[in-house]
């Protein structure tokens, strides 16, 4: 039997080449091996403030997204998480499984609430309706980028924690890490991961942006006064994060990248990025453009959400019943 994947992506902004190289390109890959649950999850977008009528067009245009960079309707399931009620009634039920310390321990949580007189209570729990997402589909396997990993960890000692106290039910779901390409950074900080929620849009390039804006944010991207092309994370963040996008961009390995452009400093260099960059993400976006003038979008959904209703809403029912919720008929 094939095993199960689960991820998801908030349709928090229009995804950033981070997540597409981190994520979704990963899961065009895996979709032929595995049984495949893709969910845009709205719900944890608004653990910060959303534009309701911009989370909307986000949620839409998300799904298009998923399917322009190659998911395939007829091998994976993708569907928007609100329409799946059991991701919210799998999340109370794991708050009530969760410590409040553990949730309080979590980078997301402390980066997403530094600063601010006022974080939503959503912004704390939000592990716990992440680890309802990943485990109502008695997921084997979560492909997601390296900011995931604290998540993912806790997710596994919540279905462990509930296995243990109330019934053995849940798969306990290992994390798949891209070797290449699990953290791009941000082009203006680039010790800072790339975020599409980033408020200086000159910190991501977004694979809906058009050729002239990708190339005006390669070339003003941070990189460092020594003129030198040399993948080097510790000393040279800034053009080791170039040398990754190019490289997975264009199936070039980074020695050879870096042979191209000795001693020709980072102009050339920039410049060809974006050009490799463009050109791997016209088709996206061509592709992109014709769906969301299509009903097609609403009927894969439609059917996704149908699918993804009957698989967690029957696990929904094994979490009630392992915990004693409802009323057992006479
Ligand atoms: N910079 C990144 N490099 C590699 N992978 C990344 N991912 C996110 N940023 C990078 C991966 O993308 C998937 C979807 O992420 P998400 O939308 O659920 O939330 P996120 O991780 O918080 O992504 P963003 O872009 O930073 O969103 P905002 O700005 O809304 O918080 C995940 O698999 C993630 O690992």
């Amino acid at each position: 039997m094939k095993k199960t994947i689960f991820s998801g992506i908030q349709p928090s902004g229009t995804i950033t080449i981070g997540n597409y190289i981190g994520a979704l390109k990963q899961f065009v890959e895996l979709q032929n091996e595995y049984r495949c649950y893709f969910c845009i999850v709205d719900q944890h977008a608004i653990t910060v403030p959303q534009d309701r009528l911009l989370l909307r067009k986000n949620i839409r245009s998300l799904a298009a997204l998923y399917i322009a960079v190659g998911i395939d309707p007829n091998k994976a399931t993708l569907f928007v998480q609100s329409e799946v009620p059991a991701h919210a009634q799998a999340a109370w039920m794991l708050q009530c499984v969760a410590y409040i310390g553990e949730l309080e321990r979590m980078t997301q949580f402390k980066d997403k609430s530094a600063g601010k007189d006022a974080v939503t209570a959503g912004l704390l729990t939000y592990p716990p309706l992440m680890a309802g997402d990943i485990l109502l589909y008695n997921t084997d396997l979560v492909p997601v980028g390296e900011d995931q990993k604290q998540h993912l960890e806790l997710t596994r000692d919540l279905a462990e924690r509930f296995n243990k106290k109330y019934n053995d039910i849940f798969t306990v779901p290992e994390v798949r890490i891209p070797e290449v390409g699990a953290r791009i950074m941000s082009l203006q900080e680039p010790t800072k991961k790339m975020s599409k929620s980033d408020p200086n849009q000159k910190a991501f390039i977004s694979v809906l942006d058009e050729p002239k804006q990708i190339e005006k944010k390669i070339k003003s991207a941070v990189t460092d006064s020594d003129g030198i092309v040399k993948f080097d994370k510790e000393n040279k963040p800034g053009v080791s994060n170039l040398l990754t996008i190019y490289s997975i961009f264009s199936g070039i390995p980074i020695s050879e990248i870096e042979q191209k452009y000795e001693g020709k400093g980072y102009g050339d260099f920039k410049g060809d990025l974006a050009n490799v960059v463009i050109g791997a993400l016209k088709p996206i976006q061509d592709k992109y453009h014709e769906l969301l003038e299509s009903t097609e979008l609403d009927d894969i959904l439609d059917q996704g959400a149908e699918k993804a209703n009957f698989v967690a809403g029957k696990m929904v029912k094994k979490m009630e019943n392992a915990m004693g919720l409802g009323r057992k008929r006479k």
